[in-house]
């Protein structure tokens, strides 16, 4: 059953094809989603143990190791504390609330879905929460973001670097600096951005920066990563509105613990995505975290010089609001929903569209993780195809063309 696991029936994939007169077989798949992403072979292998045990010396070291390039990864130092938690990026957004006291008073700053997700999150607790609200595409400018902290008293504010839903990027470190002295805890959600965006969170002064594995990390789901700066860490007391499993207290001696190679338990931790962790920290430490971001940002621009000259406009409003994960494409004509239909059936998955203010109207592409210039043009040339045959007035071949030069 090999064209079922790609969710097309074998019977719609044969009459598919059969009117263009070829037949693809579906046995490889090109995954430029938003995540999971596309997960390098010797990370997915490096998972294939059978025979570990979570006091096991093998696993303290993966664990060890891990929690010390989580650090470089958002450019912090010794003095921050890295976790590893199970779950994904929602449940580190939940292990923000640990810092939190009851009616301690948050501004988020929402980009979109993302965003919006920390309201959401936030009014489950005893605390106070203020939006400030992007229109779709675009970022809140951080001299709105300064000019509320001044006007209201708020111990937290939160952010999202990258917003996924619109591919839309935060200026987080702008934003940081404005606020810096006029609230308690600056907290980033760069799950979306670590491992692809310059992140540099000893330098902005942030106090949470947090992410999952699934996204720019190139490893599969499973974990929720944090870093806690010395005054988010003093905040994590009994007198926090968080629960028992995410409350981060008492996941620190943990950490800490395991850091320095010694046997830890407070819940069972993904053993097995563990060491894929740590193999793909290891395969980015050898191609280097600045190399990487360099990557993702030729990528990114490669696909939307593409995609700008084949003649479709990108959700993101202006260049400063561009990303290096996300693309969000809006369309004239087609559905998106037979796009991404289409696209599946010559091999490439590409992700929905999950903005409400812009539902049936955009899907997106993710390119985040092991993506390479060839995804890129292999994405732009199945989109050409499929566009055209779904009446969307596009130029065929330009979009190839121009990323083609940008990549030359
Ligand atoms: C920016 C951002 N924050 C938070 C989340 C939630 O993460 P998860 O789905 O891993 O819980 C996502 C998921 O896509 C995201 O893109």
């Amino acid at each position: 059953m090999l064209i079922g696991y790609l969710g097309v029936q074998p019977e719609d994939h044969c009459n598919r094809f059969k009117g263009r007169g070829y037949i693809i077989p579906m046995t490889r798949k090109l995954l430029m989603h938003v995540g999971p992403v596309t997960i390098d072979y010797d990370v997915l292998v490096a998972g294939l143990r059978g025979d570990v045990g979570f006091t096991s010396q093998e696993f303290i070291d993966v664990m060890s190791f891990s929690l010390k390039f989580l650090r470089k990864l958002v450019g912090a130092d010794e003095s921050y504390q890295p976790f590893i938690i199970p779950g994904s990026g929602t449940a580190a957004m939940e292990g923000v609330v640990s810092t939190l006291r009851r009616g301690d008073k948050v501004l988020v700053v929402s980009n979109g879905v993302f965003g919006d997700r920390w309201k959401a999150l936030l009014n489950r607790y005893p605390v106070a929460v203020d939006v400030l609200k992007a229109n779709p595409g675009d970022y809140v400018k951080p001299e709105e973001v300064e000019k509320a902290v001044e006007d209201e008293k708020y111990t937290m504010v939160t952010m999202t670097h990258v917003e996924t839903s619109t591919g839309v990027r935060e200026p987080v470190g702008e934003v940081a600096k404005r606020i810096r002295d006029k609230v308690e805890l600056i907290v980033v959600d760069g799950v979306s951005s670590v491992g692809a965006e310059v992140v540099k969170m000893k330098d902005y002064q942030v106090d949470v920066y947090l992410t999952a594995s699934q996204k720019a990390l190139g490893i599969p789901p499973g974990a929720g990563l944090l870093v806690l700066s010395e005054r988010a860490v003093s905040r994590l007391s009994d007198e926090s509105v968080a629960g028992y499993f995410l409350n981060l207290k008492n996941w620190l001696d943990v950490m800490r613990n395991l850091e320095v190679s010694k046997g830890s338990y407070f819940a069972t931790l993904p053993v097995h995505l563990v060491f894929m962790m740590a193999k793909a920290f290891e395969l980015i430490e050898r191609e280097g975290l600045e190399n990487r971001i360099k990557r993702h940002e030729r990528v990114a621009q490669g696909i939307r010089t593409g995609l700008e000259s084949m003649g479709v406009d990108i959700v993101a409003k202006r260049p400063e609001a561009y990303s290096n994960t996300v693309t969000g494409v809006l369309l004239k004509k087609a559905n998106p929903a037979d796009v991404l239909k289409e696209v599946v059936t010559e091999g490439v998955e590409l992700a929905p569209g999950v903005h409400p203010a812009l539902a049936g109207k955009y899907f997106r592409i993710g390119h985040m993780g092991w993506v390479t210039p060839n995804d890129a043009i292999a994405t732009l040339a199945v989109l050409e195809r499929v566009l055209k045959r779904l009446g969307e007035p596009i130029n065929l071949g330009e979009g190839v063309r121009a990323a083609q030069l940008s990549f030359s």
